[in-house]
């Protein structure tokens, strides 16, 4: 709290998410819907991270409209300009410089152990840089701002304690600059998609769109697989086990998910109405989501108004970063010579 005398200073958060288009139940659940919630309490900063997405090999053609769509996304679960600064990371070019600079304190073996780096790259024959080095970006993103914490999935934790570590390293060799930030993990954990099993991702296909309207979350939820051992509507269910269940914790209230798991396990309700009325109730938890999207799809250059006077925003606080880490590295040759 504020004593009168010294001026208040909330605390500054970072987080980014990569722009696969619109946002699904698992980023909703797992990071956007306490983004949202954070908004009041700290100084927040939502980057969309294109620079990143070119690592998984975008298509150049898909690449800008998904970053609308996931614009869109942000503002419309109530991602809010007003409280904080919303925008796209390439529109601010001192995320990439600073990523440069970093690589003067970043061991090659550091970025090697990263688990996601050994998973990414298990899967290809030739392994871009971009892969290796994207902890080194994703620091930057976090320091430029010099932000205290920074709200991500249990996933990310790894990458964060890299970014802590840059900072540690940075501030030895070139003196006091930036605070090790606070990784705050979420506690949805991982939503599974609809397969059951996988963590719901655009990669794998198993999502369900966060704007979709009745018809279409229907056509995804449908598909959704269930207890594996209830084969006849009579067989008994195990909603302890089943995703739909799961899902009902987050979209049904509590009285609703009492009865599903009761008729499941009683086999006095078909999966298929289960996975009706979990349709329904997402459908209507997100209709004023839809609202606001519709709006601003009808509107892009008010997403592109919003994006700019982000990218200005936080221009002003990244450069002045810049200008002080140029200074402590050596590249301000001019100055230094007077
Ligand atoms: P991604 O789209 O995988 O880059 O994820 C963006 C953000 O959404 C990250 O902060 C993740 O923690 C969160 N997220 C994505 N998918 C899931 C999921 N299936 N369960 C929980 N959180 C998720
Ligand atoms: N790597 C993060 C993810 O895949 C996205 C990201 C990029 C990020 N830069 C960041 C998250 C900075 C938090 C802070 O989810």
């Amino acid at each position: 709290m504020s004593d009168g005398t010294t001026p208040h200073r909330k605390k500054r958060i970072f987080s980014g998410m990569q722009p696969s288009g619109e946002a699904h139940l698992g980023n909703y659940l797992g990071a956007l819907k306490r983004w949202v919630d954070m908004q009041d309490e700290y100084d927040c900063i939502w980057c969309i991270v294109d620079d990143h997405a070119i690592t998984s090999g975008t298509d150049p053609r898909e690449l800008p409209g998904n970053v609308f769509d996931l614009a869109v996304s942000f503002l419309a679960v109530g991602l809010d300009p007003e409280r904080a600064i919303i925008f796209v990371q390439s529109d601010v070019h001192e995320h990439t410089e600073l990523a440069w600079l970093f690589n003067a304190v970043t061991p090659v073996g550091d970025l090697e152990r990263m688990t996601q780096y050994k998973d990414k790259a298990s899967r290809v024959e030739s392994v871009p840089a971009g892969i290796l080095n994207y902890p080194i970006l994703q620091a930057a993103d976090i320091l430029v701002y010099k932000a205290d914490a920074v709200p991500v999935g249990e996933d990310q934790r790894q990458h964060l304690e890299l970014a802590r570590d840059v900072a540690r390293k940075f501030n030895a060799a070139y003196g006091d600059t930036f605070p090790e930030p606070a990784a705050l993990i979420g506690d949805a954990g991982r939503i599974r998609g609809l397969d059951g099993d996988a963590k719901m991702s655009k990669s794998i296909g198993n999502t369900v769109g966060i704007l979709a309207e009745l018809d279409e979350v229907w056509a995804r939820v449908r598909t959704a697989v269930t207890d594996p051992q209830r084969v006849r509507r009579t067989d008994p269910g195990r909603p302890e086990v089943c995703n739909v269940f799961s899902l009902h914790k987050f979209f049904s209230d509590e009285e609703t998910v009492e009865d599903v798991a009761t008729q499941c396990r009683a086999a006095t309700r078909g999966c298929v109405e289960c996975k009706k009325i979990l349709a329904e109730n997402i459908a209507a938890a997100f209709a004023p989501f839809r609202e606001r999207a519709a709006h601003y799809r009808a509107h892009p250059e008010e997403v592109k108004r919003i994006l700019d006077e982000g990218a200005e925003k936080a221009r002003a606080i990244a450069s002045a970063t810049m200008a002080e880490v140029r200074r402590k590295m050596g590249l301000r040759w001019r100055d230094a010579l007077g």
